[in-house]
C-alpha cells in the first residue's frame, strides 16, 4: 500500500463507529515514567472498553520500546508505520515523550497518532518559549517572568540578572524550564535564598525560569478538539470544558500533592465569578490555538477575583479516569472511553489532511 493509499484508508477509519488498532505507548525515559504507565493503561482500558483492538508498547527507562513490555527491543522502519496499527496514542509525560521527539519519530514512521506535532509539543514544554509566544500574542495576562540561561549566573552579567530577578519582587518560583510534575521547582521567600535556588535548578536543566508569585487560586480547563475550526476562528473546532479548582494543603502545588492520595482535591465547578469561566475558557482555546496544538491540552491558569493569568499549558496532561483533564471532560459530557475513542478519530482526520497536501 502507498503512503497516500493508507492515508486515504486511514481517512475512511476515522468515521466513529469503526473498530480501530491502536498502539498505545506508554512508560518513558523522563522522571514521569510511573505515572506515564497508569495513564497507559486507563487508555488501554477505555479503549478496549470501546470495542478495539489494543497493542501495548511500553518504553523502558532505558529508552528500548518493546510490545507487552519485554521480549526484544522493537525496531522500526520509516514509512512502515507501527506494528500494523491504525493510529499511535503515546500517552508519555515529560522529555523523550511530550516534548516533540517522539511525535518527530511517529511523523517518520508515517502513523497517524494522538495529540500535538513536533512544534506544538516542543514549545509547550519549554516554560520560557511558551511564555514567549503566549506574550506575543498581546492579549493573553501572565506573570512577570525571567529568562536564565545557563552561564548567566556568572561574570559581567550576574549582577544585570540578579537586578532584573529582583523587579519581580518576594517570593518568586524558580523552575527548571523543560520539567513538570513540579520536580525542581522552589519558592523563594528571601533575597539570599535566590543565587542557590537557581543554582539548583541547573541541576536540572540548561534553562531556567523565575516567575513572579501569582495569588487567587489554581484553575484547570481541558480542551479537546482541533483548532482547525471552520471560521478560522482561534480554536473554533475545540471544546473547553467547565473549568475545575485544585485544593491543596501547603505552600503550592507541588509533587506530593499532586500524586499522594488526598494530596488535592479538585472542584468542578471552580468556586470563580462566570465572568471568570468565560474569561478561562475563551483563554484556554486561545492559547490551544496560538500554540498550534492538536487533539487535547490541559491550561492551567491562576484566578483572583477577576483577574485570570494563563500559567502553562500542558499537551500530554495525565490521563487516568480520576485525571484532573478526564474529570474535568466527564464534567462536559464526555465519558473516558468516548473521549479516548474521540481522541483517536481527531488523530485519523489530521493525518489524512496531511496527506492531501502538497509538499
Ligand atoms: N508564578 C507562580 N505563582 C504562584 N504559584 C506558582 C507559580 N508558578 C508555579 N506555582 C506553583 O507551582 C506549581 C507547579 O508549577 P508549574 O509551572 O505548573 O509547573 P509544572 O509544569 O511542574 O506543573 C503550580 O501549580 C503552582 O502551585
Ligand atoms: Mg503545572
Amino acid at each position: 500500500m502507498t503512503t497516500r493509499d493508507g492515508r486515504q484508508a486511514a481517512a475512511s477509519r476515522s468515521a466513529a463507529g469503526h473498530t480501530l488498532t491502536v498502539a498505545v505507548l506508554a512508560g518513558g525515559r523522563s522522571s514521569e515514567h510511573d505515572v506515564s504507565l497508569s495513564s497507559g493503561a486507563a487508555v488501554r482500558d477505555g479503549l478496549r472498553a470501546g470495542g478495539h483492538e489494543v497493542v501495548w508498547v511500553e518504553i523502558g527507562r532505558d529508552g528500548a520500546w518493546r510490545r507487552d513490555g519485554d521480549g526484544e527491543p522493537l525496531s522500526t522502519t520509516p514509512g512502515a508505520g507501527l506494528l500494523g496499527a491504525d493510529v499511535v496514542f503515546p500517552v508519555l509525560h515529560g522529555r523523550f515523550g511530550e516534548d516533540g521527539t517522539v511525535q518527530g519519530m511517529l511523523e517518520m514512521l508515517d502513523v497517524p497518532y494522538v495529540g500535538s506535532g513536533v512544534a506544538a509539543s516542543a514549545l509547550c514544554m519549554d516554560k520560557v518559549l511558551f511564555k514567549e509566544l503566549m506574550s506575543a500574542a498581546g492579549t493573553i495576562p501572565q506573570v512577570a517572568y525571567a529568562d536564565v540561561r545557563e552561564g548567566r549566573l556568572s561574570g559581567a552579567g550576574r549582577q544585570r540578572l540578579l537586578e532584573q530577578v529582583m523587579r519581580l519582587g518576594l517570593p518568586v518560583f524558580v523552575k527548571p524550564a523543560h520539567l513538570g510534575s513540579s520536580l525542581g521547582i522552589v519558592k523563594v521567600t528571601r533575597q539570599d535564598g535566590l543565587e542557590r535556588a537557581i543554582e539548583s535548578a541547573f541541576a536540572h536543566d540548561t534553562r531556567v525560569i523565575v516567575e513572579a508569585a501569582a495569588s487567587g487560586v489554581e484553575v484547570e480547563c481541558g480542551v479537546l478538539g482541533s483548532p482547525r475550526g471552520e471560521h478560522g476562528e482561534q480554536g473554533a473546532g475545540a471544546l473547553a470544558s467547565t473549568p475545575g479548582e485544585i485544593v491543596f494543603e501547603g505552600d503550592f502545588y507541588d509533587f506530593e500533592a499532586k500524586y499522594e492520595t488526598g494530596g488535592m482535591e479538585l472542584l468542578v465547578p471552580a468556586r470563580i465569578s462566570d465572568s471568570a469561566v468565560q474569561r478561562v475558557r475563551e483563554l484556554a482555546l486561545e492559547a490551544f490555538a496560538r500554540a498550534g496544538c492538536d487533539g487535547l491540552a490541559r491550561v492551567d491558569f491562576f484566578v483572583d477575583g477577576e483577574d485570570v493569568l494563563l500559567n502553562e499549558l500542558n499537551t500530554m496532561p495525565g490521563f487516568t479516569p480520576t485525571s484532573v483533564y478526564a474529570k474535568l471532560l466527564a464534567a462536559s459530557g464526555v465519558a473516558y472511553p468516548q473521549l479516548v475513542d474521540r481522541l483517536c478519530r481527531l488523530a485519523l482526520e489530521k493525518h489524512a489532511a496531511l496527506g492531501a497536501q502538497v509538499f
